[in-house]
């Protein structure tokens, strides 16, 4: 009884989830991209999906499959590719969490053929992607909830509170890289979450999906009241 009423929970919300990383092309057949392997997101999307959202699942290139059917599986590449999905359904969204490790900087010109070797070095001038969850938070409107993710390697707390802020978000969720288990590839993860008190909810290192469940009960907990 319990577990059907949890199943229930989101009955009837639309939840955007983003996962993965973007790669950004360089030329025809070269990248700059991250080690995401995006089993957090794709975790995340189904268990909402388990508990009966309506989940849109945006995500970078990956390997990763669904458990759950009901989930519309959007499929980017690049950081303008993943904002321009969000923006698609983020007015109609309940709750967006965005675990996609977007890349930050993207090659300011796609040379149009594959680049060839030359006898100096080679310098790439980058600039900066749109922050899509930033983007989303300034456009956040009453009653929506952001949550976003912050992956550190020192001054853990200080760098997601000021994300956290920045961001707009309702909570963050930070992966430190310096516990062991956690990160990208493996089946594993420690985390801590912090919400806009300020309130500080330490993990144990467990499996991505009961990471998982436990973010998505966070987040039911802030659409059910
Ligand atoms: N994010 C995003 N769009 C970007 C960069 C990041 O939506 N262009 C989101 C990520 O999905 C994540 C959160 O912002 O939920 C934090 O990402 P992170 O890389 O930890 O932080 P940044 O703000 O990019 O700062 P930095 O990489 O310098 O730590
Ligand atoms: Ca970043």
């Amino acid at each position: 009884e319990a577990e059907s009423k949890k199943k229930l929970l989101l009955v009837g919300h639309k939840v955007l989830v983003t996962a993965g990383p973007t790669y950004e092309a360089i030329d025809p057949v070269r990248f700059i991209g991250n080690h995401s392997s995006g089993k957090m997101g794709f975790a995340i999307a189904d268990v909402l999906a388990a508990m009966g959202a309506d989940v849109t699942l945006v995500t970078g290139p990956t390997a990763q499959t669904s458990k759950q059917q009901n989930i519309k599986r959007v499929d980017v590449t690049s950081a303008a590719q993943m904002l321009e999905a969000c923006l698609a359904v983020y007015s109609d969204a309940k709750a967006c969490i965005m675990s996609a490790a977007v890349a930050d900087y993207t090659p300011a010109n796609v040379a149009t053929q594959k680049i060839k070797k030359q006898d100096g070095d080679l310098t790439i001038e980058l600039k900066k992607t749109t922050d899509i969850l930033k983007t989303l938070g300034e456009a956040k409107r009453e009653g929506q909830i952001l949550v976003g993710f912050a992956l550190e390697t020192n001054d853990e707390e200080m760098n997601a509170i000021t994300k956290l802020q920045k961001k707009n978000l309702d909570f963050i969720v930070l992966n430190s890289l310096n516990d062991a288990g956690a990160g990208f590839a493996g089946d594993t993860n420690k985390i801590t979450i912090i919400d806009r008190e300020l309130k500080q909810t330490s993990f144990d290192l467990k499996s991505k999906e009961a990471v998982a469940r436990d973010i998505c009960d966070k987040v039911a907990q802030l659409i059910n009241g």
